[in-house]
This record gives structure tokens, C-alpha cells and sequence, in this order.
């Protein structure tokens, strides 16, 4: 695994955006995997400022986010459907309808959706670059530590850990959905790149886990630790 070792968010933030530009210059119509909460949120701001002054466009790229909570209509302001285009597709030229994928928490049968999710990411040739946050539990996506993960996009619980850290965005803990349906740690590492961003003192410990080579189901970033491609951007803080 590569190291890049930044001083705080605002670096962070700004490799990782400078990473994701320079896969859509090389490849226009690339697959980005793209995550949610409140790390990747300064990443998104700078890809805006990039679109902006002309360097980069959107409009050949392909997106599929990692995950959504379950159950949960899109116009719910908590919905990563609503952050992503809140916070990063409504700035961008990218094609809203046909190219933004994200997984539907308003789903009859989720386990359809989970199928049809897996199969679009195959038809789409793959993803080229994923970009990961990193759960104070280890989670990647919503795959929470356990006694087995799950290879595979599948609907999941959520841990008490995620859904008190998750709180901070609802306006009580009882309103955050418990479960969630989620990209799998296969899906996730049969990307051909992997960026995976850690910010913050909550986040030491996890990623001390990470680097420490071992894989356990109890901290799924660990098994990140098999790819061949993946880069840690982390800051001071997150690093003990
Ligand atoms: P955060 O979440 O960026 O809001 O800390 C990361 C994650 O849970 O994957």
C-alpha cells in the first residue's frame, strides 16, 4: 500500500482531488466509485473549483456510489442520493440520468436491486477508481466489522458504533436508518485503483489496524491490504 502522508484535511483533500482529475484526463470516460460523509466533502468542493476553471469535465464519467441507507426515499436530505447531488452532481456537467448510479433505498425487493446494482458495475467495464473513506470502526462502505463480509452488493445492519457516529446528521439517534444496502468488499476490491482518505483523530486507531499489514473481518479496511493499487491519503492526525 502506498502512504501519502499530508498535514491536515485541506491536503488531504486536495491530493485526493488531484488524483481523481488526473483519471478522468487520462481516461475521459472512466468508472469512479465514490463514497459519502464528511471526508470526501472538500475533495468534491475542489473537483468543483477544477470544472470550473475549465480543467476537468464530467461529462463521459461514470459514477456508482458505494452505498445507501435502507429504507430511505431519495428526497430524504439524509439520502446519499440527496448529498451526492447536494454536495458534488448538481455543480458538475456530469450526466445526472444516465451516468450516476446509486443504489435505490427506496427498493421493493432489495435483493433484486443488489443484483442489478452488481450487473451495471460489470456492464460498465468496472471501476477504474475507487475512492474510499474509512469508518472509526474500519468500515469501507457500509461493510461493518463482523464475524464473516459479505463479497458481494447486499443489504446489511448497521453497528451501534455507525449509527451513533451517523447521528451527527439526524436530528435524533432514533431517526437513523438501521440498515443500509451496500457495495461488498469483492465489489470493492475488484476496482483497478483504490484512494482511500483518513482525516482526524477518530480515525487513528482504524487505520493503525490497516498499515498494520493483518487482515481481520473485525476491521474490513484490512482486507484492502490484497489489492495491488491502493493509496492511503491520510493526515497527521489519523496517523498515530
Ligand atoms: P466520515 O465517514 O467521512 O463521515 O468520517 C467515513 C465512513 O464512515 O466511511
Amino acid at each position: 500500500m502506498r502512504i501519502i502522508k499530508c498535514k491536515d484535511y485541506n491536503e488531504v483533500s486536495e491530493v485526493a482531488a488531484k488524483i481523481v482529475a488526473a483519471q478522468i484526463t487520462v481516461k475521459p470516460n472512466c468508472v469512479l466509485g465514490l463514497p459519502t460523509g464528511s471526508t470526501p466533502v472538500k475533495m468534491y468542493k475542489n473537483l468543483i473549483k477544477m470544472y470550473n476553471r475549465g480543467e476537468i469535465s464530467f461529462k463521459e464519467v461514470i459514477t456508482f456510489n458505494l452505498d445507501e441507507y435502507y429504507p430511505i426515499s431519495r428526497d430524504n436530505e439524509q439520502s446519499y442520493f440527496y448529498f451526492m447531488h447536494d454536495t458534488f452532481f448538481n455543480y458538475i456537467d456530469i450526466n445526472r440520468e444516465k451516468n450516476v448510479n446509486i443504489l435505490n433505498g427506496e427498493a421493493d425487493n432489495v435483493q433484486e436491486e443488489c443484483r442489478r446494482y452488481e450487473e451495471a458495475i460489470s456492464k460498465a467495464g468496472g471501476i477504474d477508481l475507487q475512492v474510499l473513506g474509512i469508518g472509526q470502526n474500519g468500515h469501507i462502505g457500509f461493510n461493518e466489522p463482523a464475524d464473516y463480509l459479505e463479497s458481494n452488493t447486499h443489504v446489511t445492519a448497521l453497528t451501534q458504533s455507525t449509527i451513533k457516529a451517523n447521528s451527527r446528521f439526524f436530528n435524533d439517534i432514533e431517526d437513523v436508518p438501521k440498515q443500509a444496502l451496500t457495495t461488498g468488499i469483492w465489489t470493492i476490491l475488484k476496482s483497478k485503483k483504490i484512494i482511500i482518505l483518513a482525516s482526524g483523530k477518530a480515525k487513528a486507531k482504524a487505520v493503525k489496524e490497516l498499515l498494520s499489514g493483518k487482515i481481520t473481518t473485525q476491521n474490513p479496511s484490512t482486507m484492502l491490504n490484497v489489492h495491488n493499487d491502493v493509496t492511503l491519503i491520510v493526515d497527521e492526525e489519523a496517523l498515530e
